[in-house]
């Protein structure tokens, strides 16, 4: 695995992570203790931090943070990189207080590495929502401070609203078949030195299954067409893919996904065929 720094911080986070958002079964099952396919989510869970990958994420709403408490519970508690959200209709302040005691006591933790506010909430005022994190980061129960799915109007206004700490991440809809963030947002936080989760990699797998068109490429690298698409994006600086894989085989097969590189052209090549096509 390949570590990079988070934001401008000097932490080591594997540059593939792994989601937890499974479908809204799961979440409706796992409120009564009856997650639809436990075991084999938990394997491949497992799978992943053997592997290295020490970025999880979820969700006060995914119905995963037990699953994520089982499946780290052996780990050093300084080599992973947890992160979690809180949703939309929690973020007054001592509703995100609540919200963040539910999340740490559903994860087994006494901090998170990464509080993300899920979706911002035009009726709730950002620096409410902002001021509370920086209370949770003095108190010790967050280390950094997220965002996801803000625009890029919404990022700054989060940006300025930050007293003491700095954002140290936004999460969006990113990958090969979805770059419209590189018109504004992703500019931004490169130069801002935020760090970007991509969610839907791979296009909720439809990525996966370009097989025919990025032949030339497969072969050329001896990589699936998942590896490829995860591979350009944890070659950027600073963007960290969050793929869910709930089957080990699939864990396994992103794990391949860093430690080589693509030449440009390659990577361009990629970008035409799947824009083409995804
Ligand atoms: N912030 C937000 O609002 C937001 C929104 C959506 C998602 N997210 C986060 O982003 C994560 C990823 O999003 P996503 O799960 O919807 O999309 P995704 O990662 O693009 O695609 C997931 C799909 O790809 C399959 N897959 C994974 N690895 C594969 C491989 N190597 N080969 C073939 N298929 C593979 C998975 O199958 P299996 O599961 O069967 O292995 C699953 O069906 C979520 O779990 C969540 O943590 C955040």
């Amino acid at each position: 695995m390949i570590y990079k720094p988070f934001g401008r911080h000097e932490v080591n986070v594997s540059s593939v992570g792994m989601g937890t958002y499974y479908d809204p079964l799961w979440i409706v099952t796992s409120r009564i203790g009856l997650g639809r396919g436990w075991a084999e989510k938990l394997r491949a869970l497992r799978e992943g931090l053997q592997g290295g990958m020490n970025l999880i994420d979820t969700a006060e709403i995914y119905g995963s943070e037990p699953l994520v408490r089982e499946a780290i519970k052996d780990y050093p508690r300084d080599q992973l990189f947890i992160a979690t959200k809180v949703w939309s209709n929690h973020l007054r302040r001592e509703a995100l207080i609540r919200a963040l005691e539910g999340s740490l006591r559903r994860l087994g933790l006494s901090y998170v590495d990464l509080y993300q506010v899920h979706f911002p909430n035009p009726r709730v005022p950002i620096s409410e929502t902002m001021g509370a994190m920086e209370e949770m980061v003095e108190k010790g129960k967050i280390r950094f401070i997220g965002i996801s799915n803000f625009s890029l109007k919404q990022t700054e206004e989060a940006v300025h609203s930050l007293k003491k700490y700095e954002l140290a991440s936004i999460q969006i809809n990113y990958s090969l078949s979805h770059r419209e963030p590189e018109r504004d947002l992703i500019p931004y936080c490169q130069r801002e030195g935020i760090a970007v989760l991509a969610y839907y990699p791979l296009a909720h797998g439809k990525l996966s299954l370009m097989g025919e068109k990025l032949k030339p490429l497969t072969e050329k690298y001896g990589k699936t067409p998942s590896q490829l698409a995860l591979n350009w994006l944890a070659s950027k600086p600073n963007v960290f893919p969050i793929p869910r894989a709930s089957r080990s085989e699939h864990v396994r097969e992103n794990l391949g996904a860093v430690g080589w590189e693509m030449s440009d052209q390659d990577r361009k090549e990629l970008e035409k065929i799947t824009g083409d096509g995804g």
